[in-house]
């Protein structure tokens, strides 16, 4: 009888239970009503009685051995399941949002007036920030000493007094990026030439030291004013849609003949107000001559907006420099 009982003590030991089911196998085979342990005891009527003492206590010992075994091995698996899901109990709760970023709310403007242009059959070029005083201002046909020089703003980097070395400026707008375009590439030309531009001014909610434009200008044979405002129109209709209210000013620019300036109409809580989004015009003849295009042949026209408006307007932006501050709580507004 002892040897049977030993004969389950190995059995016992020997047992590996290392999931549900094997630990559910050693339930049914020794702890369950049919198991071994119950048919153990079930023969102690057989044994004699001066060895009863003796056997029960050897039983009982197997008994709490295969009891113990499965507790142990039951507390092993459960808090195993709970290491692979980490701290939490509830898989099925909602995790916290992360944030990923999110692009800007000038990226997102820009792209949009990319996306409006190569559209209409415009590609994207691009120049320099750092520029010098021909292509920002002498090719433009601002003269020397022309008081539209002053009302830039300029930043000067480098200032010359000797006639053979240019004055180096931070641009003021991207307007030289016309110039540097066609010194290039002969007609037809139809760009965009987005970029930064910097503006020596007193920092106010309206007004920043550097901001961005988008240059337009199309040269070719025959192009007309009137291709101009139908573009500038279409371009104002798929930016802020077709019932958007606009109008076409004359104006003044040292490098276009006729000039304009195009505004569109802004309701608000006060009732609205006309926004200025763009100059253009007609390339004067004398850029054309700056940059050997025959104006005889060739007309164009050009035009330049603001990007940092246009954001400002399309997502009620009341301050520039909140464009430029990067406050993760002001960008987060502009998920997309
Ligand atoms: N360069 C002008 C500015 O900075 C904007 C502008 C006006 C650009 C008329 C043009 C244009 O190309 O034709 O204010």
């Amino acid at each position: 009888m002892i040897d049977k009982i030993e004969a389950i003590k190995q059995e016992i030991e020997q047992f590996n239970i290392d999931s549900e089911e094997t630990l559910e196998e050693f339930r049914l085979r020794f702890l369950s009503r049919k198991g071994k342990i119950q048919a153990m005891f079930g023969m102690m009527g057989d044994v004699p009685n001066e060895q009863k003492a003796a056997v029960g206590k050897a039983m009982n010992e197997v008994k709490n051995l295969a009891q113990s075994t499965f507790d142990q091995a039951k507390e092993e698996l459960a808090s195993a399941q709970k290491k692979t899901f980490g701290a939490l109990d509830d898989i099925s709760l909602p995790v916290e949002p992360a944030y990923t970023g999110s692009f800007h709310p000038l990226t997102q403007a820009l792209n949009q007036i990319k996306e409006i242009f190569l559209r209409l059959g415009f590609n994207i070029a691009d120049g320099p920030e750092l520029e010098d005083d021909f292509h920002n201002f002498t090719a433009l046909n601002f003269p020397k000493d022309h008081p539209a020089r002053d009302m830039q703003d300029t930043f000067f980097v480098r200032k010359s007094d000797d006639e053979n070395t240019d004055d180096l400026v931070l641009r003021t707008h991207t307007s030289p990026v016309q110039i540097r375009l066609m010194k290039e590439q002969a007609p037809p030309v139809r760009s965009i030439m987005p970029g930064r531009v910097y503006r020596n001014e007193a920092v106010t909610a309206k007004s920043y030291f550097q901001f961005n434009q988008v240059e337009g200008l199309y040269v070719d044979e025959k192009v007309t004013l009137g291709e101009l405002i139908e573009t500038l129109v279409m371009f104002s209709k798929l930016m802020y849609g077709s019932d958007v209210k606009y109008r076409v000013r004359p104006s003044f620019f040292p490098f276009t003949e006729p000039s304009m300036e195009m505004d569109i109409w802004w309701e608000n809580e006060k009732g609205g107000q006309w926004l200025e989004i763009l100059g253009a015009g007609m390339v004067d003849p004398n850029v054309f001559e700056a940059v050997g295009i025959d104006p005889e042949k060739y007309t164009g026209y050009a035009f330049g907006m603001g990007v940092d408006r246009i954001a400002m307007l399309r997502y009620g932006i009341d301050d520039i420099r909140l464009l430029y501050d990067n406050d993760i709580r002001f960008l987060q507004q502009f998920e997309s």
